[in-house]
Order: structure tokens, then sequence, then C-alpha cells
């Protein structure tokens, strides 16, 4: 196993992209940022300069970080923010999984520039994957160009306000048709292939807030892998993938040869009172003519290019097919499925609006006097913006965070009291047990305290208050066993005979269906703080987080080594991404 050093340089650039110029946030000038390559049982040491006027964290995106929960980028979590001109050095190891992960930054809204894949390959090599070998291996990030202010951004999600929408999609970056710059039509992202082969795509959705349909006219996919795991290959013409998820895929160049448009779609469930735009981008596929590699021009460019029919980007079900036809490949990496679990937790994922200020009445949602929040088990949870030390440095030491309430062991973070909303509403949900579910939802959710070695089985119930669309619910720290997922509401009566102990799949990020719940499996064993949240930066922002802790004794210390030396500090006030 070999040591792989990178350097990242994180500062503001100059990038045209929807026409005009902006100033972004990104690694070493690139966007998406550098892809990291390992392979699997190496050791990765990624040394952050924060050259931009932010404070930054980077977080590794489904690696398990055993015994290494320092490195996990949470801000406030597992470490204060890096300030600028600060440097950090993150060292873990990558073991015990393979497959397309990705990283990203982890404070307010920088993940929508911030970010790269990180693949891990096998020890024997590509030979050694349990699908046919590919011909090329390209990453593929989808995610959105935000022409404002993403720290502006971060200030409207924290202050409740929901009424901004990214400038268009992209594909590795680049924003392509039919976002059309003084005439010019552009390819955007464009995919040179070769008649006959094979090419591995490593999927991505870095977006903040959209849910992705992805599909390219004339070719098919077969799904090996999502989220570093490997699935039973399956075969669509149609990729659903949500923000925080990974998809490994094979496409065939088996098509004629010519040109073909890939497109991402982003995938809206209407609001009663908002008419959503349709955002969608496109790339291109293209074929190479056999002979003619000169200056590299193709042939058939005087060939229109086929456009494949559209997703509806209302078609909330094709997503729901798509996830729950995945299930794990038998291969000596697939881990064992708990056969039962020590402990239960029903989690409601709502959100809804409250007036600000404290008062008691205000107008209707949407007016300035009412804001949005979000909430696991009516439980908004907030990032506190000020700490000595990140919860993980205080946990480990023993400081005193940690509180027992009516006899449910809570983690206090140091804004507590939690913030406590009636934010369950079953009642659009349209079946199920509601009353013995609302009780469940009384287990509040700010933190929960496993020894290490628990079998955790967890409900996610969507909920319909205000959010009409699915949540991609993501665990730092363990990958999940998917066991089961339907529309309605949660009935453990007859919902288990429904459980997958088979072949699950194995996931970071588990898509919690719109109106629906999931049911999943994980084995708490690795020991340190780990976010829980949604993936859409803006509920995450808005409080539909929570912090597993798994330890084993008083405090993680008996596992866990100490921090390291150079961890950044919290002492200089204001931890928000502005400073
Ligand atoms: Cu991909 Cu907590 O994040
Ligand atoms: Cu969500």
């Amino acid at each position: 196993a070999a040591i792989v050093e990178h350097t990242f340089i994180v500062s503001q650039v100059n990038m045209t992209r929807s026409c005009k110029e902006t100033l972004v946030t990104v690694v070493n000038g690139q966007l998406p940022g550098p892809a990291i390559e390992v392979t699997e049982g190496d050791s990765l040491s990624v040394h952050v300069v924060n050259k931009s006027p932010y404070n930054i964290t980077i977080h590794w995106h489904g690696v398990k970080q055993r015994l290494s929960c320092w490195a996990d980028g949470v801000p406030m979590i597992t470490q204060c923010p890096l300030r600028p001109n600060h440097n950090f050095t993150y060292r873990f190891d990558v073991a015990g999984q393979e497959g397309t992960l990705w990283w990203h930054a982890h404070v307010g809204c920088f993940r929508a520039t911030l970010h790269g894949a990180l693949i891990i390959r096998p020890r024997h090599g590509a030979s050694s994957y349990p699908f046919p070998k590919p011909h090329v291996e390209i990453p593929m990030i989808i995610g959105e160009w935000w022409d404002m202010d993403l720290v502006q951004l971060e200030r409207n999600m924290v202050d409740g306000d929901f009424r901004d929408n990214p400038t268009a999609m992209t594909i590795n970056g680049q924003l392509g048709d039919p976002f059309n710059c003084s005439g010019i039509v552009k390819d955007g992202f464009v995919l040179d292939v070769e008649a006959g082969m094979t090419y591995l795509l490593r999927l991505i959705n870095a977006a903040l807030f959209t849910e992705f349909y992805l599909k390219i006219a004339g070719h098919k996919f077969t799904v090996v892998a999502s989220d570093a795991n490997y699935v039973n290959p399956y075969t669509t013409d149609t990729i659903a993938i949500a923000p925080g998820e990974t998809m490994d895929v094979l496409v065939v160049a088996n098509a004629p040869p010519g040109k073909y448009y890939m497109v991402a779609v982003a995938l809206q469930t209407p609001k009663p009172d908002q008419q959503l735009p349709f955002f969608m981008t496109s790339g291109m596929v293209q074929y190479r003519s056999g002979h003619s590699h000169n200056n590299g021009t193709t042939g058939h460019h005087n060939v229109a290019p086929v456009v494949p029919e559209l997703p509806d980007q209302h078609d909330t079900i094709t997503t729901y097919y798509f996830h729950g036809n995945l299930t794990s490949l038998r291969h000596p990496r697939r881990p064992q499925v708990p056969v039962h679990a020590d402990e239960y937790f029903f989690i409601t994922l709502s959100d809804g609006s409250i007036c600000r200020h404290g008062r008691q009445s205000c107008k209707r949602s949407g007016s300035n006097e009412s804001m949005l929040v979000a909430a696991m088990n009516n439980v908004s949870f907030q990032l506190p913006a000020t700490v000595a030390a990140p919860l993980l440095e205080a946990h480990y030491y023993h400081r005193n965070n940690t509180a027992s309430i009516g006899g449910v062991d809570l983690y206090m973070l140091p804004n507590s009291p939690p913030r406590v909303f009636n934010f369950t509403d079953l009642s659009l949900v349209p079946s199920g047990p509601k009353e013995a579910q609302l009780e469940a939802t009384k287990k509040r959710m700010v933190g929960r305290r496993f020894r290490h070695g628990t079998a955790v089985e967890v409900v996610f119930q969507n909920t319909a208050l205000m959010q009409t669309g699915s949540h991609p619910m993501h665990l730092h720290g363990h990958d999940v066993f998917v066991l089961a997922q339907d529309h309605g509401i949660y009935d453990p009566a007859k919902d288990v005979a429904k459980y997958n102990l088979v072949d699950p799949p194995v996931k970071n990020t588990v898509v919690v269906p719109r109106l629906g719940w999931v049911a999943l499996r994980f084995v708490a064993d690795n020991p340190g703080l780990w976010y829980v949240h949604c993936h859409f930066d803006f509920h995450m922002i808005m409080g539909m987080d929570a912090v597993f802790i798994v330890d084993d004794g008083p405090t993680v210390a008996s596992i866990l080594p100490p921090p390291p030396d150079d961890l950044p500090n919290c002492n200089h006030g204001d931890n928000h991404a502005s400073n």
C-alpha cells in the first residue's frame, strides 16, 4: 500500500460560464476539482492550503474513516474550519472499500464548486472488477452552476428563505445546451467514444438542490456499483442520481457512429404554489470516425445529433423503482447484513414554516414573517456558530457535552435546548399506523449514542407538510444496508416482511422516497461522532441533521486515537463560512 499525497489549494478564480465572469472558489483552479485516485489499502495525505477568504473544511464523502474520525471534515463536529491562510493535512486510510466516492467542502454551500472524484481501484487492478473490464474510465460529475454568491445563498438558507435557484445544471463543470451564450450553442461536456468500446462512467451528483435523471440517446447503461459498493448488473436507459450518490455505470459504444446527446434533467416535484423552471443540461457522446484522427475533428458533424426522449421532470416513480432495483453483488467485500437489530429508530423527515422573532402568528408561509426550518423527529438541528473545540474533541476529552434527557441519551449541542417543532404531518401520506408512529417521533433526534458494535435499524419516514420530494439521507463513517422502501406510513407489523436480508444494496446515501419510507440497518462499529443529514444542502442547513456517537464506555477515547497535532483550533470567533 502506498501513501498518496495531494496538495489542494483553495482559492478564488474567475470563470466564465453563464455568459459572464464570476468569482468562484475552487481547488487548484479547477472545476470540478482534481480527481484523487488510490488503490484500496492506500493511505491518503491531502494538504489543504486555504487561500480563499472563507472558512473551509473538506469531507471525503463515503470514506469510512475507520479510526480517523478527525479527518471527516464536518465543521464544528469533527474539526474547526480551516480559516483563511491556514493549512491542514487530512490523513486517512482508504481500506475495505472500492469504487467511486468523492470529496467536497462541508461548509455552507461551497460544495457547489469545491468537489471532485475519489476513485478507489481494487488492489489487483481493473482486471479484478466483477464486471467486464472497461476500455476507458471517466469521472462524470453532475452539478449546478450558481451565478449567485454562495455565501449569500447560505445566509438565505440559514434565514429560512427558500427562493434561490441555480442558474444552470452542469456536467463536469460545463453548461452545455440549452444554455446558450450569445447565440453560440455549446456542446457542453463531450465524451469521445470509439465504436465497440466499453466506458465506465463514474457518476457523481454534486448538486446542492437537484436530483437528476441521466440519459444518453441510443445507449443503455449497466449499473455495476453505487456508493463504492458493487451491485448486481442492472441495465436501464435512465439513471436516477440524488445529491451525494455515486453510480458506476458501463456504457458500450454500440450505436451507429454519430453524435448523441446526453441529458441530465433536474427532477422537480411540483409544489402547490410554485411554478418551477425546467432545468436540464446536455453533453455529447461523439463517435470518433475510424480513420480520420487528424487534428481532433470527427466525421459525421454534418449529421444532426440524436436527441433522447426526455424524462418527465415531475416523475418521482422512475427514481423510486431505479433505487428499488439495486441489489448488492455477492463479492468477497460484501459485508454481512445484521440479521437482527439491537436498537430501532423511527425518524420522520419534515419541514415547516415558523414565525421569525418568536411571534405568535404570522401571515401565510412564504411571507417575510415566516421562515422555513427542516427537522428530524421534529427537532431542527443547528450547527453551533462558535464552539471552544470541535464536539468530537470535547467528547474525546470527556468535556461537558453529554446529557441524558428523559432516559434518552442526547448529545447536547452548545445551543441547547434543541429547537423542537411539531412538523410531523402524516396526513398526506396515504396509509399506515399514524398514531403509533407519531408517538415514536418523541424520541428526539439531535444526537444518539451507540455502544461500539451495536446493530442499528433506522426507518426514515418522509412526511408531507411542505416538502413533497425525496430526501437523500447520508450517514458519515458507515455504509448502511437498504432493506426496503415503500410508499405510505411504515408499519412494523407488516413491513418487516418486505425486508431484503439476502442482497440489500449497501449505500452511504439513501433516498427516502416522496410520501414513503426506507428501512436500513448498519453496524455502529466505527468510533467517533458521525454526522447524519439530508444531502440536499438547503435541508441540511435548515436542520435535517443529527449526530450519531459511536463509543465504548464514557468517551470515544478508549478506541479512537488522539487528534492530529495540526487540527485547526476554534478560537477565532465566528466559524461560519464568511468571516
Ligand atoms: Cu456529502 Cu455530510 O456529506
Ligand atoms: Cu431533504
